[in-house]
């Protein structure tokens, strides 16, 4: 079985899909995490974006791993350097690159071969699984979104300003969906969620609802 979640940053896509993966017991991929842990690599190796060479080489010799809630960049756990604000601030761009995608697609469905999966991005339903069994689009207003972002950094401890966090995800809702490749859309068949002011609860029995009448359970 395979559910794609995909949606804007903040739509409550990684939250949702942690508890889904955790009631129906299957595997869960952050895939936005690995464009993360790719930008921090080029980020750390002072790689330019338009150095097409470097990036083919780094990405040939990608080592990556994601273990549960922990990631893993050439060994070593990353986990909180892969949502700082500099990270945050490049992916887009990176995540633009035709290899890079290339390179993450292929990951991506060869981590679902031996597995049910829930993993959640921006093209699982267009891209990766046009085939998903379920599909789901999740959208909520702007200024909840951010809201939401800017809490969750604050809890981890960092210093940020909500209008930082307000920027970032303006610029990344332009950028991932005017992007010339496989830019952020709702699949056809995908069902669209708003989330603004619900609970995770809520939206959480919503999907699983729909998991239920599509008799996948
Ligand atoms: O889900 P996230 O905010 O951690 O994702 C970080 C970035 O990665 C996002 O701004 C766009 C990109 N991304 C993507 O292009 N395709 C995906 N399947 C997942 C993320």
């Amino acid at each position: 079985m395979i559910i794609a979640i995909d949606g804007p940053a903040g739509s409550g896509k990684s939250t949702i899909s942690k508890l889904i993966a955790e009631n129906l017991g299957i595997t869960y991929l952050d895939t936005g995490a690995m464009y993360r842990l790719f930008t921090l690599k080029l980020l750390k190796e002072k790689v330019l974006l338009t150095d097409k060479d470097k990036i083919n080489k780094f990405l040939e010799n990608l080592d990556i791993d994601i273990t549960n809630d922990r990631f893993y960049l050439d060994g070593e756990n990353v986990s909180e350097e892969i949502r700082k604000t500099d990270i945050s601030e490049n992916v887009s761009k990176v995540a633009a690159i035709k290899e890079v995608r290339e390179k993450m697609v292929d990951l991506q469905r060869k981590f679902s071969k031996s597995q049910d999966v829930i993993m959640d991005g921006r093209d699982i339903g267009t891209v990766v699984f046009p085939n998903a069994d379920i599909k789901i689009f999740l959208v909520a207003d702007l200024k909840e979104r951010a809201e939401r972002r800017y809490k969750e950094i604050i809890e981890k401890g960092q210093k940020v300003s909500f209008d930082e966090i307000y920027e970032n995800i303006v610029n990344r809702d332009n950028l991932d969906s005017t992007r010339e490749i496989t830019p952020l859309r709702k699949a056809e068949d995908a069902i669209e969620i708003d989330t603004t002011g619900k609970s995770i609860e809520k939206v959480k029995n919503e999907i699983l609802e729909i998991c239920r009448n599509r008799n996948k359970l």
